[in-house]
């Protein structure tokens, strides 16, 4: 068997006396979203700002295509295709979509820093590249503060894949967002995926993560339960590792209580169960044809 493209061995992060990572081992591979679970403060983003060098971990070892790698600077993730949106998503919201898009690395002519930027090229290909994600953009000097947040997303993925990553990273892409732009992302990474992406896709919403994943990294505390294969874990399983089986039993009393305060109101928390059941559902099959097509 090949070496995965990427795997993380026994990576340790500490800042000061704080052990962000005490030892977490997990990899993917390429066409594989691995999702990586936990709670706040778990360590997921310390464990992704290690792979897109921003932390240098205090000790471990990345490899990609079984070969070890140091990255001193997010540059270095970069040159090695390691594309990463982080959690406080580095769009300009005052910039057009063309600037946004080619941000850092705008075509222009004679090279150098004295060259133009290429306006119609960049223009044309923003509109192209958004275009086959899906979005239609009438105008690329829209302003990017007037797209909503599933767009924005969708903005830094396409972006990632024209420029040429083997792996993309996203940080909680669908925490801010809504039921139905969440699922618009979610299919997304499906596309991301079915393109031959190696994605990695944090989250603490289960039901957003257990449609697209292949496997799962459950981290709590720094530490991790495990990676798990979709077809060796179910939903729940997956949930209780999360929370913890004693803590989640607790929750589940005060829901119940939160619920009967809720009776008489329309639907509440049951509605809102079942239109995430729905979106999950939904997801899971447009992601399986994904798969075969
Ligand atoms: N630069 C830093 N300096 C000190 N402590 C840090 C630093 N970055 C992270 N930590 C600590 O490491 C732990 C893990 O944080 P991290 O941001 O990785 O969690 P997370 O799983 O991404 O949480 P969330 O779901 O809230 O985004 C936390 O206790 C956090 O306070
Ligand atoms: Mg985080």
């Amino acid at each position: 068997m090949s070496a995965p493209l990427i795997e993380l061995r026994d990576i340790v992060k500490t800042f000061g006396s704080v052990i962000a990572l005490n030892g977490v081992t997990t990899s993917v591979d390429k066409g594989q979203v691995l999702c990586l679970l936990g709670d706040n403060g778990a360590g997921k983003s310390t464990l992704i700002k290690t792979l897109s060098g921003v932390h240098i971990p205090t000790s471990g070892q990345i490899l990609i295509d079984g070969q070890p790698v140091v990255f001193r600077s997010p540059r270095d993730a970069q040159k090695a295709g390691i594309a990463t949106v982080h959690q406080h998503l580095s769009i300009q919201p005052l910039m057009s979509v063309t600037r946004n898009f080619f941000m850092g690395s705008e075509p222009t002519t004679g090279g150098g820093p004295l060259g133009f930027i290429k306006m119609n090229f960049a223009n044309k290909t923003a509109k192209e590249e958004m275009h086959k994600m899906g979005i239609d953009i009438r105008d690329p000097n829209q302003i990017v503060g007037t797209m909503s947040g599933g767009e924005r997303q969708v903005l830094a993925i396409a972006r990632a894949i024209y420029f040429g990553a083997r792996v993309l990273i996203l940080d909680e892409p669908t925490a801010a967002l809504g039921v139905k732009q969440a699922g618009v992302v979610l299919k997304y990474i499906a596309q991301a995926r079915a393109r031959g992406l190696a994605v990695v896709f944090i989250t603490h919403n289960v039901h957003h993560a257990y449609p697209v994943a292949d496997k799962f990294t459950v981290l709590k505390r720094g530490q991790s339960y495990g990676t798990f294969m979709k077809s060796d874990i179910s939903r729940e399983e997956v949930l209780k590792m999360m929370a913890g089986q004693d803590e989640l039993d607790v929750l589940e009393s005060e829901l119940k209580e939160f619920a009967r305060a809720d009776t008489g109101k329309s639907g509440g928390l049951e509605a809102a169960a079942a239109a995430e059941r729905a979106l999950a559902e939904a997801l899971h099959k447009e992601s399986d044809q994904l798969k075969k097509g």
